[in-house]
């Protein structure tokens, strides 16, 4: 028996922060199912964005449960009207994959208006010897427009100032000191940009966001950049747009059920799709595993924790 806090990891992290659980708390993995009594004296779940969703059923098996601190900057893979019922605190990892994140959403918008992952397979299939790669489409000229204007939409909006083209956002918050300007709806934003970038989080208030309407707002020449959650956009309608050429191209790291892509988008001349790698470098998956673990041991050392969702810090 230890006196150590009990948490529960609901998925393996890397090795690294599966290391700091360990040493700092007595930690279970839900993988490996714990039993009833063991659950009793979980005070904390250590949660991934990636594994089962956290609501009630899960609750009811762990009546000491104070803190479930997330690897991820989206949680709507928890409950969160549930969790604040019971008075369950919640985090994230806002802050520390921002850059990573934009970082990854200039490649995969480089890489889908310019071909980049065609051309690589061109090179590697030995088709440059037999031809010229055709010509693709250009960045220049074109409006980019942000859907989400928080930490990671502005790390890209930074970003995409030194490409020399024109920026918008629409989000459903105005915000005062945001220096690109903000369009009245997301219609509009959609009207006026040649690439929409989706960085908005997850869940019931933004599924299906990007739908047929916004698709074909987008228009013929349009190329969709989703950096989100696959749940943001209507994955059928935006099949059907590409198939039937009522937009250019999209780029795709998210998808509605991962890690199942569905064969329509794989087989598209006019898709780069990524396997949800916005944050997943070896730096910052250890940034993000060291911020969760730091929000349990503020919050069973009794100093409160470090980064608390919106819904409870009212950032
Ligand atoms: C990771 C993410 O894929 O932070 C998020 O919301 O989607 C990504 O950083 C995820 O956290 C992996 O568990």
């Amino acid at each position: 028996m230890t006196d150590r806090p009990v948490v529960l990891a609901t998925a393996p992290f890397p090795a690294v922060t599966m290391a700091a659980l360990d040493q700092a708390f007595a930690c279970l993995r839900l993988w490996e199912t714990p039993d009833a009594a063991d659950l009793a004296r979980v005070r904390g779940i250590a949660a991934s964005t990636l594994a089962r969703p956290i609501g009630d059923d899960l609750f009811e098996t762990l009546p000491a449960l104070e803190i479930v601190a997330n690897f991820g900057v989206g949680y709507d893979n928890i409950d969160v009207p549930a969790a604040l019922r019971r008075g369950i605190m919640v985090t994230n990892t806002a802050g520390v994959l921002d850059e990573e994140v934009a970082d990854l959403t200039l490649g995969l918008m480089l890489a889908t208006v310019r071909r980049i992952a065609a051309a690589d397979r061109f090179v590697r299939e030995g088709q440059w010897e037999l031809g010229a790669f055709p010509l693709s489409p250009s960045l220049r000229g074109r409006r980019i427009g942000i859907v989400g204007m928080g930490g990671i939409g502005r790390a890209i909006a930074r970003r995409l100032a030194g490409f020399a083209v024109q920026i918008a956002w629409y989000a459903r918050r105005e915000q005062p000191d945001c220096p690109w300007p903000r369009m009245g709806s997301l219609i509009e934003l959609a009207r006026a940009s040649d690439v929409l970038i989706v960085i908005v989080p997850g869940g019931a208030a933004t599924r299906h966001l990007i739908d047929v309407a916004v698709l074909d707002a987008l228009g013929p020449d349009g190329v969709l950049i989703n950096v989100s959650r696959g749940s943001v956009v209507d994955e059928a309608a935006l099949i059907a747009a590409l198939d039937d050429r009522r937009i250019l191209a999209a780029g795709l790291d998210v998808f509605a059920d991962e890690p199942r892509v569905p064969a329509a988008l794989i087989d598209s001349p006019h898709t780069v799709v990524l396997p949800h790698v916005g944050s997943a470098s070896v730096l910052t998956r250890q940034a993000m595993g060291q911020m969760m673990v730091d929000n349990l041991t503020s919050w069973f050392a009794g100093r409160g924790a470090l980064t608390p969702i919106p819904e409870i810090s009212g950032r």
